[in-house]
């Protein structure tokens, strides 16, 4: 028998290690965050209103234009710059997280397929935080299978006429400007019939159809969308005419670190909530946290936070340096902070018995929102299945498996 192609990733190994603009940058938002946005997380979550004052504040401290040029009046942050951002946020709510992370997902199709003059009419506004945008890919039968989009974009003369309805669109109900994805050819097919656009949100026949009601990230809305001939010129394709599934997927490929960054903060925010409330709580005449049932509790999250966080910051440095494997590391990293998410926030609640069920502490929030970390920008599963077929693909072996 020859002997077995190695698992392991071909790509190069690209070295990643932290300045110290990286720490600098950490305690500036860790600042930001505990002062300003942990006092106000409770509320947000039992309000379930989309923290407009946060929004404001992020945009003031110039945290929405991380992933934006200089010359569009970005910051220009590297990718592990850009995840501390995320991250340090999501340490104190994840609802305010998703603005940064929304504000970079919804411009990564123009990033990546749009015009000079595309980019430097939406550009601006968005770095500055003036505009708010989002991405409108999934709809209520085209979730996992985004090859099954229905939405269709119909060419009359110089314009494309937009009609249909996206479903689960985060931000969609308080965007400016939209990256929306419909067939251009229904023959062809998602795969090869799709295409991108950009549709600014006070276009006549856009409506907000509704928001979901959610069991975490409470305070950033999921809309349901509609477009009843909806009249976008032609300049406003993103690429050209069937590059939207591509498009699509090349964006998922890099967001999906963006939604690590948050998981790595949700459960770095759970583990030392969890510290902070054992090294206080007293039973049987002892603080919890001299328990060794507790303390190996707390290692784990420990150093399973810390792990995600590793492989995001190396997953973050192959996504700036382009290499062809990056969607490998980007599920990879998504996958492991998803379930460390889930894993070290349950934990928390663990520990803090039944103050945990309760909205009096942090933690119970915390739970419910790490959940969304393991369904949206792919489900688990799908993560799987993308890590699946780049191993296989490097060992050479066919399959179509799903
Ligand atoms: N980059 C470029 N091209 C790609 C690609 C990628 N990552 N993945 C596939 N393609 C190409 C393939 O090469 C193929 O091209 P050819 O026909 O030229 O060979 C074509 O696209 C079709 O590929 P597949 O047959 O592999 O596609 P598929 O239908 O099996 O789907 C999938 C692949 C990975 C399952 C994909 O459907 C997927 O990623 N699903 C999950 C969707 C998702 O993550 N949704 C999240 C919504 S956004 C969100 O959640 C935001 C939020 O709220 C915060």
């Amino acid at each position: 028998m020859a002997s077995p192609t190695s698992t392991q990733s071909q790509s190069s190994a690209t070295a990643y290690r932290l300045s110290r603009e990286h720490d600098e940058l950490r305690a500036l938002v860790r600042q930001l965050a505990d002062e300003r946005i942990a006092p106000r997380a409770a509320e947000i979550d039992a309000k379930a209103e989309f923290p407009w004052d946060l929004k404001q504040l992020l945009a003031e401290h110039d945290l929405l234009g991380t992933g934006f040029e200089e010359r569009h009046g970005g910051t220009a942050l590297d990718g592990i710059g850009q995840a501390i951002v995320v991250e340090e946020v999501a340490r104190a709510d994840a609802t305010t997280s998703l603005i940064p992370v929304i504000q970079k997902l919804g411009a990564l199709p123009i990033m990546l397929a749009g015009s000079e003059e595309q980019k430097d009419r939406y550009f601006p506004r968005l770095a500055s935080g003036e505009w708010l945008p989002a991405f409108a890919l999934t709809e209520a039968g085209a979730g996992s299978d985004v090859a099954s989009v229905r939405m269709r974009a119909r060419r009359d003369g110089e314009d494309y006429v937009l009609s249909g309805t996206k479903r689960f669109i985060t931000h969609g109900s308080v965007a400016n400007v939209l990256t929306v994805f419909a067939l251009t050819d229904p023959e062809a097919g998602g795969r090869k019939g799709m295409s991108g656009f950009i549709v600014e949100t006070d276009t006549s026949g856009f409506s907000v159809a509704r928001l979901e009601h959610k069991m975490g990230i409470r305070g950033s809305p999921t809309a349901e969308l509609t477009f009843d001939d909806v009249r976008v010129p032609a300049a406003n394709r993103l690429g050209e005419e069937g590059d939207g599934f591509k498009i699509a997927m090349s964006t998922l490929d890099r967001s999906r670190l963006a939604i690590a960054s948050q998981a790595v903060g949700i459960a770095q925010g759970a583990t030392d909530a969890a510290l902070a409330y054992a090294a206080e709580r007293r039973q049987f005449g002892e603080r919890i946290v001299d328990f060794q049932a507790i303390q190996f509790m707390l290692a784990d999250m420990a150093s399973q936070t810390e792990a995600a966080r590793q492989l995001t910051y190396a997953a973050c440095a192959r996504v700036d340096d382009d290499d062809p494997n990056l969607a490998y590391w980007t599920s990879a990293a998504k996958l492991i902070a998803g379930d460390t998410a889930m894993r070290a926030t349950t934990d928390a609640v663990q520990i803090f018995g039944g103050y945990g069920y309760i909205t009096e502490y942090p933690v119970e929030r915390m739970m419910r929102d790490a959940k969304i970390t393991q369904l949206y920008e792919g489900t688990q599963q799908i993560q799987r299945l993308v890590i699946a077929r780049r191993l296989l693909a490097r060992a050479g072996i066919e399959s179509r498996g799903r």
